[in-house]
């Protein structure tokens, strides 16, 4: 497709600023501020047509796992196409970068729709996908798999864009990858998902809504997910977790099962991916995975299914308590896959700025740093994530210790490998662990990296 040629192809406010986000070329509004690297919170200025630089990492991680999918065969066969949608795609940033980063080689694979509601985010996407086409080299087909029907959808340098209601693009077709990124709570668009995926697919979901899933926000908890939280050091988790709960009883209600790939808590959202199978039997014993978080005196913390009325005031649920990650795929997300993938070389950038990307050197280094803050800690936490594991602050440890301070992440880590111990940093902005060793076996270690007083 050419670049917007006439006025009336030309979105309002086009072109904006470039901008480069892994290695695709994003266009900005010129009223939006110019990104500053490692955006921790909310967009300023947030709404239709904005970009969240906040959500570049959840990008990344997309991407990496859309490429670890078709690579390895784990959600289709590795001579199989995958239709993929971006349900609120907004200005396409996502499915951009699915079209350019995911390398070359499986992108004939890929069938990707876009979808918005708003056609002022979408005439952005169209225009900036015109002007800046995928630099994989790729045969794109019209897609002709849809209800086994040839379709007429009509795709653009291998993207297809429509304009519904996310809740009717669901319903329109089937799709093996569906991706869920609205303003704040998925609720909502939950159950079209669901629907919409293949027998075997998997579910990527965004919520911004932190305060109800933390439980800062009692009534919102109650009303929109039917739980109760406490605020603790254990907030991040236990949002994570009954997000992960939430759609794991929703899918079970369409006889659905789902597995946890990754879920994390990533400043001001939860972010989740699962792969989800149509599976009765499964879906029956998914009770087994929903239970309660119930504060304790001799440990930090334990599982149950239902706290006793006595345990309730110390308790947040219900959510998912099984594994939270798939320890083989996340194992895979790598600080050097991330590089490997979404982070241009410098012919790239000599290209980009060619073509009006204002960059110094200094914006080079600050994205590579971003790229690889998407994935940190991931890799070397996967295997414990995938299976039972104690979680913990490293600043309650002092007072779980009865000790003055707080011993070196990095000494701790190392003093519980020594003991035969798995322990890996967890990837949240506070400074949390995880690890396979008894809750005793880690005070003492807390206890031996006091500096002797003698
Ligand atoms: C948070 S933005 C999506 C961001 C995008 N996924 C990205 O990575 O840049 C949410 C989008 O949902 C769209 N939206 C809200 N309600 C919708 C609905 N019912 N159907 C389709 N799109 C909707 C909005 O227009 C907005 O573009």
């Amino acid at each position: 497709m050419a670049e917007p040629s006439t006025k009336e192809d030309t979105p309002p406010g086009w072109p904006g600023q470039l901008w480069l986000e892994g290695r695709t070329l994003v266009h900005l509004q010129e009223e939006q501020e110019r990104p500053s690297h490692m955006p921790r919170g909310p967009a300023k200025r947030t709404g239709v047509g904005f970009l969240n630089p906040a959500m570049a990492p959840a990008r990344t991680r997309s991407v990496l796992l859309l490429a670890d999918a078709l690579e390895h065969g784990w959600l289709v066969k590795q001579d199989r196409s995958l239709r993929a949608l971006d349900a609120l795609c907004a200005t396409g940033v996502r499915i951009r970068r699915w079209r350019n980063e995911i390398p070359s080689d499986l992108q004939h694979r890929l069938r990707i729709t876009g979808n918005d509601l708003d056609e002022f985010a979408l005439s952005w996407a169209k225009a900036s996908h015109a002007l800046h086409p995928p630099q994989t080299d790729v045969d794109h087909k019209p897609e002709d798999d849809r209800h086994g029907q040839p379709s007429t959808a009509v795709f653009d340098n291998g993207l297809h864009f429509q304009r519904l209601d996310a809740r009717m693009a669901m319903v329109d077709a089937a799709y093996q990858w569906v991706d869920l990124d609205p303003f704040g709570s998925p609720i909502q668009f939950l159950d079209a998902a669901l629907q919409s995926l293949s027998r075997t697919g998997v579910l990527e979901v965004t919520a911004t809504d932190t305060a109800a899933l933390t439980g800062s926000s009692p009534s919102s908890q109650a009303r929109r997910y039917q739980a109760k939280g406490l605020v603790d050091e254990y907030a991040h988790d236990d949002a994570v977790r009954l997000l992960l709960g939430t759609v794991a009883t929703t899918a079970a209600r369409l006889d659905k099962v789902v597995t946890p790939l990754l879920a994390l808590f990533d400043g001001h959202h939860v972010r989740i991916s699962l792969l989800v199978k149509t599976s009765k039997s499964e879906a029956t014993n998914i009770r087994n995975s929903i239970g309660w978080r119930v504060r304790c005196d001799d440990v930090p913390y334990k599982f149950v299914q239902h706290p006793a009325p006595e345990q309730l005031i110390r308790a947040s649920g219900p959510m998912w308590t099984g594994p939270m990650w798939h320890s083989e795929i996340a194992g895979r997300m790598t600080v050097e896959r991330a590089l490997k993938l979404c982070h241009p070389d410098l012919e790239e950038i000599e290209h980009h700025r060619a073509n009006g990307l204002v960059w110094n050197e200094e914006d080079i280094e600050h994205s590579a740093r971003e790229v690889k803050r998407g994935v940190r800690y991931i890799s070397e936490a996967a295997d414990l994530m995938g299976r039972e594991h104690l979680l913990l602050s490293l600043d309650a440890l002092p007072r779980l210790a009865g000790v003055g301070g707080a011993p070196k992440m990095e000494k701790l880590l190392e003093a519980l490998n020594e003991s035969g111990h798995a322990a890996a940093r967890y990837p949240d902005l506070e400074p949390m662990l995880v690890t396979d060793a008894p809750f005793d076996a880690v005070i003492q270690a807390v206890q031996n990296a006091q500096p002797s007083t003698e």
